[in-house]
């Protein structure tokens, strides 16, 4: 198994193009399944997540090209339905092909996705959306057979929770159907926008894309287009953390700051300088950081849960204590654990954390739990005194491109064992 060796106390400096959103890519990826020809999609991230979804497009029927960050998707003669089993546990994000395959063949096979590593993730949202479009479920055996036995039809769709991955199972699913579809208490996350643009850009028709409220006229056909995905907003303030923590100086290229909001004022309440400029944000960091008082995870705009654990490593080193809330997944707290390996004093209590900042850590193996969680993870190791290694890496392998190079190329040190 795969590790990163890191040696810390270098301060990180010099600037970086952040990698395209995995959050977006993946349904934008999805919804090509749609498009009856061809569709080129850039500055899509080399991820696993990003791979095992060009395989299950490819299961499907897809020819799909990928060249560097450019995946080209024909689905022409696609008319697969069934999702095989080991792809489906491979990444838990591939229940979003539901919606698609649903809008695309009229059907769909899929094992229910399972939960992972930060919760039980649920899927009852997503399957009261596709069943009030008209769509028929079996889900006996861990098996989920959707039928269309008449045809898909818009129509009003309330979410008791903004669910992410349910809001983009109702669009993909409605954006073809007969007659105007509603979604109330939609997610507002720039993900759900980006995949809103990629559909209005290929013939749909959907408004209020951004905000609770989201209106979907079905059309008949999608036709294939270029375009850009989004820059991943957790991979920039993974990377500002990790410059505030080394008492760097960072500049983050390729950025959408807006997509930040909720992030940026964290970092200056801990005293880093920040300067935004239309693409690019630059943090200075102060020899000693002020502890946040107080972080609260929130759907979007508010905080972003998947930016928790980074920011669980900055308040340890920082001066006074910091109170974390957990609000979105039950078991994303698995990162404290290992943070206390390294020196760090936290306490927690279910969704809470109560970290009482530390004059350093200290660099020790510790073992990824989960995709943030081991980023987190990273980056104590570049502010930790001594070496860490960090475990399980495929976790991160998921969601950050290259890491250990772009990290190196703003003057960490730390490579990858094989
Ligand atoms: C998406 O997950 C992201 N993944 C997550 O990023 C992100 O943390 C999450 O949205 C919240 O922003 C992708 O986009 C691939 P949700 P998703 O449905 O869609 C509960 C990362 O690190 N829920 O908004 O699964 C659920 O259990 C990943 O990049 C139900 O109860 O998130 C959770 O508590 C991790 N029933 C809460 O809602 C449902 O049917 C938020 O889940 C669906 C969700």
């Amino acid at each position: 198994m795969s590790a990163f060796v890191i040696n810390g106390g270098r301060r990180l400096n010099g600037s970086l193009r952040v990698q395209g959103s995995k959050n977006s890519v993946l349904p934008i990826l999805a919804a090509t399944l749609l498009v009856k020809g061809k569709s080129v999609i850039h500055n899509c991230p080399m991820l696993s997540d990003t791979h095992c979804t060009v395989k299950i497009l490819r299961t499907l029927g897809c020819k799909v090209i990928r060249n560097g960050n450019t995946i080209t998707v024909d689905s022409t003669d696609a008319s697969g339905y069934e999702i095989p089993e080991d792809l489906m546990r491979e990444m838990r994000s591939s229940v979003v092909f539901l919606g698609a395959v649903l809008g695309r063949v009229g059907k769909a096979e899929i094992s229910t996705p399972g939960g992972c590593e930060i919760g039980l993730r649920p899927i009852d949202l997503h399957l009261y959306a596709i069943k009030k479009l008209g769509v028929e479920i079996d889900d006996s055996h861990g098996r989920l057979s959707c039928t269309v036995p008449d045809k898909l039809v818009g129509t009003k769709i309330t979410f008791s929770f903004p669910s992410v991955g349910a809001t983009e199972n109702a669009i993909l699913t409605a954006v073809t159907a007969d007659g105007v579809t509603t979604i109330v208490n939609a997610a507002r996350e720039p993900e759900i926008t980006d995949l809103c643009n990629f559909l209005n850009s290929c013939g749909a028709k959907i408004k209020g894309a951004g905000e609770s409220v989201i209106t979907i006229e079905g059309v008949k056909t999608l036709t294939g287009c270029e375009y850009t995905v989004i820059c991943d907003r957790i991979a920039a303030a993974t990377f500002l953390v990790a410059g505030a923590v080394t008492g760097g100086d960072v500049e983050l290229n390729n950025t959408v700051p807006i997509h930040l909001n909720s992030v940026l004022p964290l970092l200056e309440e801990a005293g880093c300088d920040i300067r935004v400029r239309c693409k690019s944000i630059r943090l200075k960091a102060p020899r000693k950081l002020n502890r946040i008082d107080k972080l609260v995870t929130q759907p979007f705009p508010g905080f972003p849960t998947d930016a928790q654990a980074p920011f669980t490593t900055l308040a340890t080193i920082a001066k006074g204590t910091t109170v974390i809330v957990e609000n979105i997944f039950e078991s994303r707290l698995k990162h404290i654990p290992e943070l206390v390996r390294m020196g760090a004093k936290i306490r927690t209590e279910s969704r809470v954390a109560v970290i009482d900042g530390v004059d350093r850590l200290y660099g020790a193996e510790v073992f990824s739990p989960d995709l943030r969680g081991g980023a987190s993870l990273v980056v104590a190791g570049l502010c930790a005194v001594g070496t860490t290694t960090v475990r399980n890496i495929a976790f991160i392998d998921r969601g950050y491109e290259d890491f250990e190079n772009n990290l190196c190329s703003l003057n960490a040190d730390i490579y990858r064992k094989v």
